[in-house]
């Protein structure tokens, strides 16, 4: 039986490390047409075929800066030794967001609130902050790393679509991004590596989730 447990413990990309057995679910949970290891049907109205308004737009943005706000100040603020790797990775994105809110300010837009999709994913996320911290890697996880690929051709379709083209602060880093993401792999396997199987199953099961909010607030300009 012991034999057997071993097995049970393997887990797609876990002999590289925590990182790559994230990366893998969500590779599965991206639709074919999104990215080359998707699994799912494609979706039904592909990035191309997305027609969002300007102020469709500034609510995605209104909306992502409220999570990051969130997980910025849950990084900042928290006791907890599991998450003293995520402060200052250089993946912050709340002041970048806020010129580009100021940005849309100086063209005489009005700021919205955060809307249902930003506020429901911030709920949920402070719910689990007691009860299933280790989840929060997860979404931490998932919500910047998904800004940096998806994301980040998403931004270039919406930027030539709305606005002449315009690169929002959104999409530029202080330093490569690709050298960041690598060191933030780096400590995510520190941080999970003594972690038991079922922590790091716990961890994992919240991908879907993850998927399901951030498709939410995408959902501003998936129309
Ligand atoms: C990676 C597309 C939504 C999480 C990727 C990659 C693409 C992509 C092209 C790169 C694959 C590669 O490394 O070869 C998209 C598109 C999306 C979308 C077009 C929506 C329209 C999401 C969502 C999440 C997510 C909603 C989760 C919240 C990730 C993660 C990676 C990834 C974690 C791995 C990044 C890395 O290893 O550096 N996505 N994605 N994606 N995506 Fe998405």
């Amino acid at each position: 039986s012991t034999d057997l447990h071993a097995q049970s413990d393997r887990r797609p990309g876990s002999h590289k490390g925590f990182v790559e057995e994230m990366r893998f679910v969500a590779m599965r949970l991206h639709t074919r047409d999104q990215a080359k290891e998707g699994t799912l049907e494609e979706s039904a109205l592909p990035i191309q075929e997305w027609r969002p308004t300007q102020q469709d737009y500034l609510q995605f943005l209104v909306d992502s800066k409220h999570v990051y706000e969130f997980f910025e100040n849950f990084m900042e603020q928290s006791q907890d030794n599991m998450f003293v790797n995520f402060k200052q990775t250089g993946l912050e994105r709340v002041p970048a967001l806020e010129q580009d809110l100021n940005w849309f300010r100086q063209r005489g837009f009005t700021v919205p609130e955060p809307a249902k999709p930003g506020t429901a994913y911030v709920d949920y996320l402070l719910s689990l902050v007691q009860d299933k911290p280790h989840a929060l890697l997860c979404h931490w996880y998932n919500f910047y790393f998904a800004h940096t690929a998806g994301g980040r051709m998403i931004g270039r379709l919406m930027s030539k679509l709305l606005f002449d083209g315009h690169v929002f602060e959104f999409y530029k880093w202080e330093r490569d991004v690709k050298e960041i993401l690598d060191q933030v792999r780096v400590k995510i396997d520190e941080t999970a590596k003594d972690w038991p199987r079922e922590v790091k199953d716990d961890c994992l099961k919240e991908t879907g989730l993850s998927f399901s909010y951030s498709g939410t607030i995408l959902g501003h300009l998936a129309k």
